[in-house]
């Protein structure tokens, strides 16, 4: 009797042992449709050219790896990869919101070749929708900004998301500093014709390119539109971006663009190690989000970072001790345009 009922309790035990294991896993294991969300907010970061040079691997039930796609790399005007891995580092931190949103904690682990994010189901974390708002919102606005002063507040609420973070007003010395060595910069590389056949590849020239392709650039998303758009597809080709006409327009573009803004934000570092790169991403998409929040047009613009003659001249001249990873044309505009959002599928994106 007694071991009747000692079986019989046992049996109990076991049960409840076994719920309970069962719970745990169960708390542990990621939703399969969260994980394929959290990758598909990731997607969503800027990278140069469009180009989306990372994938993706399935570690477990709750752990990613992340790293380059060298098929996509920039060899000419990223032949360090600077790019690649701060665009890595800007997919990783929408990960990381987007996962928070979903009441999860993540946490990010960089080595040299990969970036690892790990999700914990946090069951007191509230559920949100605010950052996945703000990345659904993100994109790069190219057009001339009007040339009014962005609150103090806003700034200071900015520059506060990392020590790395500085601003120039457009007016100050710094600023004219950068956009002369801007304009400078990028009238050298487009001389270069395989930095320009490089950025060729990555642009569209006709409706069906627009229509077929998940990357690159769309007259839309350089801010052609309307007349200027067919225009620009019914004369352009991969060839005429090497001709006189494209080379013109562009630096007039280019004068244009950094001659209408509020002024530039800058992201630095103190040396070129990936950690510093990734995280380097991770502030980008930070500073991005908080302008889309208050509605202030971003717009990246590097070949002064490419051309190293220029590059040392800026560095000198800002008194920048570390390096200079980032520079950001920031702005307000009549009306904050909706994303135009070109992008690989999750599918497209995991490796196995
Ligand atoms: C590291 C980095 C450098 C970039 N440099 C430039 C640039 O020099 N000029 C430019 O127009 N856009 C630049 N961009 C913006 C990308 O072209 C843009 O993120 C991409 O086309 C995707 O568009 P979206 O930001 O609207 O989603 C850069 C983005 C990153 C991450």
């Amino acid at each position: 009797m007694i071991k009747m009922k000692t079986i019989f309790i046992s049996g109990i035990i076991m049960s409840f042992m076994f719920i309970g294991t069962n719970t745990y896993s169960q708390n542990n294991n990621m939703n399969k449709n969260d994980m394929k969300e959290i990758i598909k907010y990731g997607t969503y970061a800027p990278s140069s050219h469009n180009a989306q040079m990372w994938s993706v691997k399935i570690e477990d039930s709750n752990k990613i790896k992340i790293f380059p796609n060298y098929k996509r790399v920039l060899p000419f005007v990223d032949p360090e990869n600077r790019e690649t891995w701060i665009s890595i580092g800007a997919f990783v931190e929408n990960c990381v919101l987007s996962a928070q949103d979903l009441g999860y904690n993540p946490t990010v682990t960089i080595q040299e070749t990969e970036v690892y994010i790990e999700f914990k189901k946090d069951a007191e974390k509230k559920i949100s929708t605010q950052n996945i708002e703000n990345i659904k919102k993100r994109l790069t606005i190219r057009t001339p900004y009007l040339n009014e002063k962005i609150d103090d507040n806003t700034i200071t609420e900015i520059t506060n998301i990392s020590e790395n973070v500085i601003f120039y007003p457009k007016g100050t010395l710094q600023g004219k500093e950068i956009i002369e060595n801007s304009i400078n910069a990028y009238s050298l590389q487009i001389q270069d014709t395989a930095k320009l056949n490089e950025l060729a590849k990555w642009m569209t020239f006709s409706y069906k390119e627009e229509r077929e392709r998940k990357d690159g650039l769309t007259p839309e998303m350089l801010g052609i539109t309307g007349f200027q758009h067919f225009l620009f597809n019914t004369i352009m080709s991969k060839k005429s971006v090497t001709g006189k006409t494209f080379i013109k327009g562009s630096i007039k573009g280019v004068n244009k663009q950094l001659n209408s803004c509020s002024g530039f934000i800058i992201i630095t570092t103190k040396s070129f190690n990936i950690k510093e790169l990734v995280q380097v991403g991770r502030d980008l998409e930070n500073v991005w989000l908080k302008c889309v929040e208050n509605e202030i047009a971003v717009h990246p613009i590097s070949q002064v970072l490419e051309e190293k003659e220029y590059y040392d001249k800026l560095k000198k001249n800002l008194n920048i001790q570390g390096e200079i990873q980032m520079i950001l044309r920031v702005g307000k505009v009549k009306k904050y345009p909706e994303r135009i959002g070109r992008r690989l599928e999750v599918e497209d994106v995991i490796k196995e």
